[in-house]
């Protein structure tokens, strides 16, 4: 099982909409289908961590409602071990999802709620769970102070870091001397850089200047076309994975990141991880929701084992 996985982030429910298309201004739209679920990025790669067999704790803040009990029941089944401080003043936060029924593609709406005051503080209170993991993750749905401040407190203790630039927002210069690994999509990659990512191409060109920037090591996740690592010794395309027909690509970039840390805890090397990772986001988008559509290790392993003898 490795070392711990420690993960800072939110929990959202998950409020997803399908329909042929989003509705204008005004206007009312009937869908095909509605679903609530667990979801919140940090949520989401946590339990898609402890899933894959990595020791998993998670530091949030959460209102005191009905989606916070099933916040606990999520993380509960999937055996992560809450962080949380009870924010009774504010309200546990949900996602709009459009999911658009030809393609499974989607565009959301995400009010953190609670999470929205994670502080630094919170983050100190916390010091001691961060420096016993082997590996930290977080990402930009709580405020970026929080992230920065998880970050500073792991590197100092030699964890190793994991900021998964979601969702897309400005970061001070001196957050990227703190990652060992930045994991953004093309989007994300696109906003960081100014370089538009478009092919694997592109995708180096943005890793590299990321690396100039002062990450260790940036994985860009590229959708169907996988992902593109640079640093730690790699300059390496690694493909996507075909695990049946796509359904949904919803929580598909916490499922790499969920992988991609429970691999590095395991202690595989960077590449490896990026592939595990892989194939784990592969998984997922062929069944429907974000955190409930995260894969077993058995699975993966089988997904792995499977392309290895084509
Ligand atoms: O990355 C997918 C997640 O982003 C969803 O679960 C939704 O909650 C949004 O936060
Ligand atoms: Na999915």
């Amino acid at each position: 099982e490795g070392k711990p996985v420690v993960i800072l982030g939110v929990f959202v429910a998950d409020t997803a909409y399908r329909a042929a298309r989003q509705p204008r201004m005004g206007e009312t739209l009937l869908g095909s289908a509605f679903k609530l679920g667990p979801g919140g990025k940090g949520s989401n790669q946590a339990v898609a961590a402890a899933r894959l067999g990595a020791r998993v704790s998670f530091i949030t803040r959460l209102g005191r409602d009905p989606f916070a009990d099933m916040a606990l029941a999520t993380w509960r089944e999937a055996g992560v071990e809450p962080a949380v401080v009870e924010t009774p003043e504010s309200y546990t936060g949900a996602a709009y999802i459009f999911v658009e029924e030809a393609s499974g593609d989607n565009a959301i709406i995400v009010c953190p709620g609670a999470a929205m005051l994670i502080s630094p503080e919170d983050v100190d209170a916390r010091a001691d769970l961060i420096r016993s993991a082997g590996v930290f993750v977080t990402q930009l749905e709580q405020p970026v102070a929080a992230a920065m401040r998880g970050l500073a407190i792991a590197r100092e203790a030699g964890v190793t870091t994991v900021l998964n630039p979601a969702p897309a927002t400005e970061l001070p210069a001196e957050i990227f001397g703190l990652c060992d690994y930045i994991t953004p999509n093309e989007t994300e990659a696109e906003a960081l850089t100014g370089i538009a990512v478009a092919s694997v191409e592109d995708a180096q060109r943005a890793a590299r200047t990321l690396l100039e920037k002062g990450v260790g090591a940036a994985v860009i996740t590229l959708g169907e076309r996988g992902a593109f690592l640079l640093g730690k010794g790699e300059s390496r395309h690694l493909p996507a994975f075909d695990a049946g027909p796509v359904v949904e690509t919803t929580g598909a970039g916490d499922a790499f990141n969920g992988g991609f840390a429970a691999a590095l805890a395991r202690g595989l090397a960077p590449a490896q991880a990026v592939r595990f990772g892989c194939a784990v986001a592969g998984i997922s988008v062929t069944r429907p929701g974000t955190a409930p559509s995260m894969p077993t290790l058995a699975e993966v392993d089988a997904l792995l084992a499977r392309q290895e003898r084509s």
